[in-house]
């Protein structure tokens, strides 16, 4: 294929990472089109780590050409911290480019990120529990028009002018509505001026690049971030992000029209997890949730917090694969599963007035009153980690993985069998 998009079907933490890189390896061109460093990917090459929250993932190939596109919520200093930090270990990142048009995250998104948060908590006793980063307030900028783009960062004249402009707006926020102390516009202009400086060799125009990269028949890969339960309008609202991680937000993200996507990718894992509160309608709150978190090593990969588990379900699975037009399902950690007797998988929901909901619904309030309607599943045994082939797989997997197919709508071409980058099975 031509043009793929990544994306995370469940609640993020369905192992895109290990996806992505197998097919960056390929790719002529990788973009990241949404989110901004609240994102975490780890990539492994050879016996070296790296940890990107913003760089794509492609950027240890020199002729790959790495895209931060439009609908990225860039903030330089992480940015540029990531590329000082890749240089010390010899990359380069001569192939980044940085769309014009991508946002830029400001002190005052960072503090207004904070006190937003505590603001929540004490009125209503729950806040969305963000990452910190400022992503909320810098989108809440984009979407009222005063945001600073990179063009803008650029160059010192406009950066000057919008510092004062967009930076009085939020210091009148950060100190009027919530009591907060203002931040020296005077100084963030010189600190940001010399981040400009440092970026302006990596400014473009990724609209064009990915139509003319896509027109010569080059590779183009769209990595996903965050996942679709965490998009804006099709995740568990108001518990998301501020951008659209599906695959629509991909187009809108990079500038070029869905008629360049040739297939959509969407990653999960044969169980659920889920980070932080809400809903969670196949949540094992047993002695099997525990054991399937410590054999899927379900914690955290920065803040080592345990993430709560269930079952696969597949009303959730139905609503990622219609939001983002799912071509094909890559399904990771098949081998947690090895060895723990009948499985269950959500077909369906079952409210308390007996109403029975095949799709997933659109209320938080809707979703709390839902329980799941289970079929159980014979279970399989076994080591899975040498499979290489679908037909090496214990008969049972197979029946699980082929019944998960026909409950979700959407065929599984990637089966993960195991954390390493070659223990997948492609069909
Ligand atoms: P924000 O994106 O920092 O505003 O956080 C909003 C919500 O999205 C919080 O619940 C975060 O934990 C969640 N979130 C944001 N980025 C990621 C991610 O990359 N993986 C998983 N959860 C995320």
């Amino acid at each position: 294929m031509a043009s793929s998009v990544i994306v995370g079907t469940q609640w993020g933490d369905e192992g895109k990472g290990k996806i992505i890189d197998i097919m960056a390896k390929k790719a002529d061109l990788v973009i990241r089109s949404s989110g901004g460093n609240n994102a975490g990917h780890t990539v492994v090459h050879g016996d070296e780590v790296y940890k990107l929250h913003l760089l794509p993932s492609g950027i240890l190939y020199p002729k790959t050409t790495c895209l931060i596109g439009s609908g990225v919520v860039v903030d330089p200093k992480v940015l540029l911290g990531e590329i000082s930090e890749m240089n010390k270990r010899g990359v380069t990142c001569d192939n980044l480019r940085i769309d014009s048009r991508a946002d830029i995250i400001m002190p005052w998104h960072r503090e207004l990120d904070r006190l937003e948060e505590e603001f929540k908590a004490k009125q209503t006793g729950v806040n969305v529990g963000t990452t910190g980063r400022g992503i909320g307030p810098c989108y809440t900028d984009k979407a009222r028009r005063v945001g600073i783009r990179m063009y803008d960062l650029c160059r010192p004249e406009c950066l000057k002018k919008l510092v004062k402009n967009t930076g009085e707006l939020n210091n009148l926020m950060i100190e009027k509505v919530y009591g907060g102390q203002p931040l020296d516009l005077d100084a963030i202009f010189e600190e940001y001026k010399a981040y400009g400086e440092q970026l302006a060799k990596y400014e473009a125009d990724g609209s064009v690049i990915t139509f003319e990269s896509y027109n010569d028949g080059k590779t183009v890969l769209f990595e996903g971030a965050q996942a679709t339960l965490l998009d804006i309008d099709f995740g568990t609202y108001p518990f998301v992000t501020s951008s659209h991680p599906i695959a629509g937000g991909a187009c809108i993200g990079t500038g070029v029209g869905p008629k360049l996507i040739d297939e959509v990718i969407g990653v999960g894992k044969s169980y659920t997890t889920r980070v932080g509160n809400g809903p969670f309608p196949t949540e094992l709150n047993d002695d099997l949730g525990d054991l399937i978190r410590n054999r899927g090593g379900e914690f955290g990969t920065t803040t080592g917090r345990p993430r709560r588990t269930g079952w696969f379900d597949a009303v959730i699975m139905r609503h990622a694969v219609r939001v983002n037009g799912l071509t094909a399902l890559a399904i990771n950690k098949f081998d947690t599963l090895s060895g723990i007797g009948t499985l269950k998988v959500c077909v369906a929901y079952k409210k308390s007035d007996g109403t029975v909901l095949k799709d997933f619904p659109v209320t938080l309030e809707e979703l709390a009153d839902c329980t799941p309607i289970y079929e159980e599943i014979e279970g399989y045994d076994g080591d899975l980690s040498d499979c290489r082939k679908f037909d090496e797989l214990p008969e049972k997997c197979r029946s699980y993985i082929t019944r998960l197919e026909e409950l979700c709508g959407c065929p599984i071409t990637i089966i993960g069998v195991g954390a390493g980058n070659d223990q997948v099975i492609f069909r």
